[in-house]
């Protein structure tokens, strides 16, 4: 067996992935200090609170906070081993944005001995485990290959169930050295009770790119055969849930875009690498890109009143969390911006929403106050709540027109009830006495 030889460690970044991560190896006894630059952070984890609102992680946080394994600063100190989680974002051009894992490494290398286990979880693309962390410890007199264990170890996790798919998910370990991959390998196994299967630093860099690409396009193409059925006026749901008997197929849900922190971001570290082979994927990003323009193009031919004003239902890009980043929402207030409507956002969870060139979100959980008076409401986020909302509910709106985004509203009471509905893959449904009225002009089908 491999001799970990680790005792201390330090999480830089200690964010979805990075708290839960330092929580879950302080459980198994290990001295972990966490490390972060946001004061609010720190401070929520000095007084003994999880900043994060997964109840599961908030848990696990607060017990490790108590057991006095984990401890939380805003200063690296010296560790036998350092796992860096910090976000890696792209920049409004589409390129990789990695300036914070420059400023956590290089935070980091000074505390960094001869013999220290050097991790990054970051989603990075391809060459930055050796070109940026190894680079910077050499800056600071260490060999990345002789005197310290350098790897990549991308993160998995899906939001809501992090703690289960941390301790259960496969892991892919790529070290610049075998000896670091197998060192790195035998952390892991320490804790989670998954496999760790051992690569290098680069294959498992492009494994993780590979992963969140495969499933971009694949929404893209659920999203196409979506629009195929808008177009040819048939319901996308059937077909897919027919198709999806052959047992070699398996079409994604489509829906108003793709959201979060990886897939509509991870792609780009890819396109930006190779971007004459990565043709697929640039299209598929713009596709998933332009659902939320389609949505308010179909609400528009569906009658929506030019700069009306409109209650969009969800910030979150997932149902049930409160994260709000990157999420199709946002691709939809843009729009709505540029047309000169007017909007609120609602949002059972979400308290904060960041928006770029001034959208103001305008963000309520008042779902009563954000639906009155307005022309229409755009379903954006599954969240469970919106499953129950009611014809009455909807009827403070001043319009008629409901979006359906997600195919997650009561279409045919709603339609019954005398609104139109314009459902994601599926014909725009009008109320039975609209759909008797004559043709508005002889052209008219
Ligand atoms: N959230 C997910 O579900 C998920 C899943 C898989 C992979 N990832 C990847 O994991 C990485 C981290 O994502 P996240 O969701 O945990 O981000 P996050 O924004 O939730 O947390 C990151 C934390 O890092 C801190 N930070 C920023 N710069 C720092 C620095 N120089 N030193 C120390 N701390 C610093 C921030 O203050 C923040 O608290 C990203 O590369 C992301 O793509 C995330």
């Amino acid at each position: 067996m491999t001799e970990i030889g680790v005792k201390t460690i330090t999480v830089m970044g200690l964010g979805y992935v990075g708290l839960p991560t330092a929580a879950l190896l302080a459980r198994a006894g290990y001295q972990v200090r966490g490390v972060d630059v946001s004061d609010r952070v720190v401070d929520a984890l000095s007084s003994g609170d999880c900043p994060l609102g997964e109840p599961e992680v908030a848990e696990i946080v607060k017990q490790a906070l108590a057991s006095g394994n984990l401890t939380a600063s805003k200063a690296p100190m010296p560790a036998d081993a350092f796992i860096i989680c910090v976000p890696t974002p792209v920049r409004v051009d589409k390129t990789a944005d990695l300036t914070m894992v420059r400023a956590a490494i290089s935070a980091a290398a000074p505390a960094v001995n001869k013999g220290s286990l050097i991790i990054l979880e970051s989603t990075s693309p391809i060459g930055t485990t050796r070109d940026v962390i190894g680079a910077e410890l050499g800056r600071n007199g260490l060999d990345p290959e002789q005197d310290v264990d350098v790897c990549y170890c991308p993160e998995r996790v899906f939001p809501g169930e992090t703690v289960r798919e941390i301790l259960r998910n496969d892991r892919v370990v790529g070290g610049l050295t075998k000896t670091a991959a197998e060192r790195a390998k035998a952390l892991y196994e320490s804790f989670c009770e998954g496999t760790a299967v051992t690569t290098t630093a680069e294959a498992a860099e492009y494994s993780k790119l590979m992963e969140n690409s495969f499933r971009d396009v694949n929404i893209a193409l659920a999203n196409i055969f979506a629009r195929i059925a808008e177009d040819l006026s048939v319901d996308v749901q059937e077909v897919i849930t027919l198709a999806n008997r052959h047992p070699r197929v398996n079409v994604h849900k489509p829906g108003p875009g793709v959201g979060g922190h990886c897939i509509p971001v991870d792609p780009w570290f890819l396109i930006e690498g190779a971007p004459s082979a990565s043709e697929l994927l640039r299209i598929s990003r713009s596709i998933n890109e332009g659902q939320a323009e389609r949505l308010l193009d179909r609400a528009e031919e569906a009658g929506l009143p030019p700069k009306s004003r409109v209650a969009v239902l969800g910030a979150a890009y997932r149902g049930d969390l409160d994260d709000a980043r990157e999420s199709p929402t946002e691709d939809l207030l843009n729009v709505l911006q540029e047309r000169g409507y007017e909007w609120s956002v609602h949002d059972p969870f979400v308290r904060y929403m960041k928006t770029h060139n001034g959208v103001p979100s305008n963000l309520t959980d008042d779902l009563d106050a954000a639906l009155e008076g307005v022309a229409a409401a755009i379903v954006m986020t599954d969240h469970s709540a919106y499953r129950a909302v009611s014809s009455e509910t909807f009827e403070r709106m001043a319009g008629r027109l409901i979006v359906d985004g997600r195919r997650m509203i009561h279409e045919q009471s709603l339609i019954n009830a005398g609104f139109t509905v314009v459902p994601v893959g599926a014909p725009t449904a009008v109320p039975p006495a609209t759909a008797t009225m004559p043709p508005k002009s002889a052209d008219a089908p």
